[in-house]
């Protein structure tokens, strides 16, 4: 016999010899002790410990076994640890990953020997509430045109991860998704970053940081405030209103840009104005008449920059053109301008006519007094006595 055969033998031998006898014994209640807190309250996605210390027949229990924490309902193991030091076994804890929100049921068994096992009557009634760490958002100023970040820290849990999603929600109530889901590896320290490069229509919208757990789903909206410099709008105009003439000057930004009207020589004038949302509404009322070709200004500024506009002529004229106060004629030749050109010649043709033929009807009847009456004329303002003797000789 070989040597390697001879140890093979032996080992089988031996295998055979030390093999425990495989009788199942009925465990004695009495024997067996679990001192636990047998009900926990805890917070989904806080991690779950749990402290016992058991007493059981260790001449019976013998080492290796095993303790395995079960949950009722499932049957599913959520724990397993085998024992193999005597000293070790008394006191122990067990810590489990956060749970979701829900009640359960949690159960110690030991295995020991030939698939003999002893369950603990005692259970663990695990409360779990809901996760309620909103994450948090932080915004930084916001001026048009200048990208920003825009973080987003997720409550850190027992384990696993938050999904993180940022959406946008505009005053008409669309939604539009900026982000979409993504693992994020280091949401406990930094959290998730948006680059957002801000417009106009970004002002006074909300944007939300949707974090999904295995936990359970919680956002936070922040409303988001974006600078920006005045604009003036096409409200702006100028109209003739009877004697007054109207002046509205509409300026959009934020902050509100307030409007001022640079009138360095008019005194006699009135202004109102009125805002909202973003837009300064700024009336100027004065007598038309002080209105001599001079063009209205108004300036808006606000801490990012200043806006102006001179209000044309040309609409003042067209908007005087369409003012009631004026008669239908009027309205008729400012609409032809030729036909004024017309009329007026057609007038100065009549009376040169007129003035003509009076002449030549006087000539014909007193002529000389008529050259006397021209030349009294002439002398009128220097010679006046002359001209009381000169007409006294006429008649
Ligand atoms: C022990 O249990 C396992 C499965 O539970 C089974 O396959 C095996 O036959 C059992 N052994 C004995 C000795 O009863
Ligand atoms: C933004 O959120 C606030 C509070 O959550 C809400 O009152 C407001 O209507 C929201 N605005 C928009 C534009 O969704
Ligand atoms: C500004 O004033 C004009 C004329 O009074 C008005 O038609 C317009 O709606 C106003 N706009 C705002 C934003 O208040
Ligand atoms: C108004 O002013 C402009 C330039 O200041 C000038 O060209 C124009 O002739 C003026 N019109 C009248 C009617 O005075
Ligand atoms: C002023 O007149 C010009 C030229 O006729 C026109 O293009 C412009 O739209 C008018 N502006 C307003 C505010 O009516």
């Amino acid at each position: 016999m070989s040597f390697t055969s001879s140890v093979v033998v032996l080992l089988f031998f031996k295998a055979c010899s030390c093999q425990p006898q495989c009788v199942k014994e009925t465990p004695d209640d009495k024997e067996f002790l679990i001192n636990v807190n047998q009900h926990i309250t805890v917070e989904s996605g806080n991690c779950i410990t749990i402290s016992y210390e058991l007493t059981f027949p260790e001449n019976k229990v013998t080492v290796p076994y095993k303790k395995i924490w079960f949950d009722e309902d499932s049957q599913k193991n959520v724990n397993v640890k085998i024992v193999n030091n005597v000293e070790s076994e008394a006191k122990d804890t067990f810590r489990t990953t956060g749970l979701p929100q829900g009640e359960y049921k949690y159960h110690l068994r030991l295995e020991w020997g030939c698939n003999q096992t002893y369950i603990f009557p005692k259970s663990v009634r695990i409360t779990v509430s809901a996760f309620s760490h909103k994450p948090i958002v932080h915004v930084p100023v916001m001026t048009e045109g200048r990208a920003v970040n825009l973080r987003c820290l997720a409550h850190p849990v027992c384990s696993g991860r938050a999904k993180i999603r940022w959406k946008q929600t505009k005053a008409d109530g669309q939604t539009k998704n900026l982000k979409d889901f993504f693992l994020n590896d280091f949401f406990t320290r930094n959290g998730d970053i948006l680059r957002f490069s801000p417009t106009t229509d970004d002002h006074n919208t909300n944007i939300t940081c949707v974090a999904e757990y295995i936990y359970g789903v919680v956002e936070t909206t922040v409303n988001i405030t974006v600078k920006f410099q005045p604009k003036i709008v096409s409200d702006t105009n100028c109209m003739v209103k009877g004697k007054l003439l109207v002046c509205v000057c509409a300026s959009r930004g934020n902050p509100l840009p307030p409007v001022t009207w640079p009138l360095a020589s008019f005194t006699d004038f009135s202004v109102s104005s009125s805002s909202n949302m973003q837009t300064v509404n700024s009336t100027i009322t004065m007598p038309a008449a002080n209105y001599h070709n001079t063009t209205i200004k108004c300036i808006s500024s606000n801490e990012l920059g200043q806006a102006e506009i001179e209000i044309p002529l040309q609409n003042y004229t067209q908007n005087l053109m369409v003012n009631r106060s004026w008669d239908w004629r009027e309205k008729f030749y400012a609409a032809h301008p030729w036909l004024t050109a017309v009329s007026f010649s057609l007038n100065l043709l009549l009376l040169s006519l007129t003035i003509w033929t009076y002449k030549w009807h006087k000539r014909t009847q007193k002529k000389p007094c008529e050259e006397v009456n021209t030349y009294a004329s002439l002398q009128k303002s220097e010679v006046e006595q002359e001209y009381n003797v000169l007409s006294t000789k006429c008649r």
